[in-house]
């Protein structure tokens, strides 16, 4: 069993995938600036609190617990920002991942998982994305992760780094004892917008363009469950270690769902209706956005088993509920 240093640990997916190395037997070491994240989410490991920029910091940390490998979730996620303050994510997303590679080198660290996302691959007008697709990264989001595959090819010729993409679009659901969740700051995910609207936690849900070439006019988006997305990890880390593999694999079901069939789902979860409105088109939301992960089957034996939409809002509606932060 090995120690995994887990960037973003604090966060979202990252306190997920914590979980599911605890669980496997390895230790998790978060290594977090707590800037988006929790430290009540650090609940299956130590926490080790540092910046990705801080190369010095993390040398130390690596010295320290003698990583086997490294997951890499940390980074700024919010497209629309991204968009307005792209210096903040080339700075975070890039050359804090070009600091961690340089930790990783200077310390004999050789593995490492990194979240990217199908956003790489921009609007392909409704197509099933997959390992083949095109680029058109369509925001300093989604080319700063474009940007760290690139990296991660260079550093795994140049230096031997190990390394595997994980490509996704919408993450969803919740630990199912609801001990860590999803609580992004600020929150622009769907369904943690839909059950904070039908809490009363804030103002009715804007339901973006209903003119769209969609079932019922509304934008189609591909939701995988979080805890799937951590065992994809889990089973990302052994497949390093294979002599032939692949250095990008999608996950998705291959399946979307539109903004109101989501709303439908957690009105029936929860036994109350969504407040909502309709609202103008936002610019450059696309039509539909779904992957699948025919390769990640072959590849991981990995298969988005608990990826259906009433389970993935009953979950988060758990934790919704009973769950929360204080730090
Ligand atoms: N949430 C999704 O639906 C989704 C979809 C596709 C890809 N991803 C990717 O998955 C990863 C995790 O997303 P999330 O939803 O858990 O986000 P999150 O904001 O909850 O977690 C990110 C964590 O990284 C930390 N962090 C950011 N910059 C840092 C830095 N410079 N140094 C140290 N820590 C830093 C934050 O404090 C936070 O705890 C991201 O890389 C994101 O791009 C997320």
């Amino acid at each position: 069993m090995a120690v995994i240093l887990v960037t973003g640990g604090a966060g979202y997916i990252g306190s997920h995938a914590c979980k599911a190395l605890a669980a496997a037997g390895h230790t998790p070491v978060t290594y977090d600036n707590l800037r988006n994240g929790w430290r009540d989410a650090v609940q299956f490991g130590p926490l080790e609190e540092g910046d990705l920029l801080d190369t010095e910091r993390l040398i130390e940390v690596m010295k320290e617990h003698k990583p086997e490998a490294v997951m890499h979730f940390a980074a700024l996620i919010e497209v629309g920002v991204s968009v307005s303050e792209p210096d903040a994510f080339w700075r975070n997303n890039v050359s804090g991942t070009l600091s961690l590679l340089d930790a990783m080198v200077a310390t004999g660290v050789r593995k490492i998982v990194f979240s990217s996302t199908c956003a790489v691959n921009g609007d392909q007008d409704g197509v099933m994305l997959d390992e083949s697709s095109g680029f058109a990264p369509a925001s300093p989001y989604a080319a700063s992760k474009f940007a760290v595959e690139h990296m991660l090819h260079d550093y795994g010729v140049a230096f031997g780094i190990r390394h595997l993409a994980f490509r996704y679009f919408n993450v969803a659901g919740a630990d199912d004892q609801a001990r860590i969740g999803e609580h992004h700051r600020p929150e622009t995910h769907l369904i943690p917008l839909i059950l904070d609207a039908i809490e009363g936690k804030r103002e009715a849900l804007s339901v973006f363009g209903q003119d769209y070439p969609t079932r019922d006019g509304t934008c189609v988006r591909d939701y995988v469950h979080v805890e799937d997305l951590a065992d994809a990890h889990i089973k990302g880390l052994a497949y390093l270690d294979k002599d032939t593999r692949v250095p990008v694999l999608t996950l998705g079901t291959g399946e979307g769902f539109t903004v109101r069939e989501v709303m439908q789902a957690a009105a029936e979860a929860t036994g109350k209706p969504v407040p909502a409105f309709d609202a103008p088109r936002r610019a450059g939301d696309p039509a539909s956005l779904v992957c699948g992960s025919k390769l990640a089957a072959q590849e991981l034996g990995w298969t988005p088993d608990r990826s259906n939409l009433k389970r993935m809002i009953e979950d988060a509606y758990r934790w919704h509920q009973q769950g929360h932060y204080d730090a």
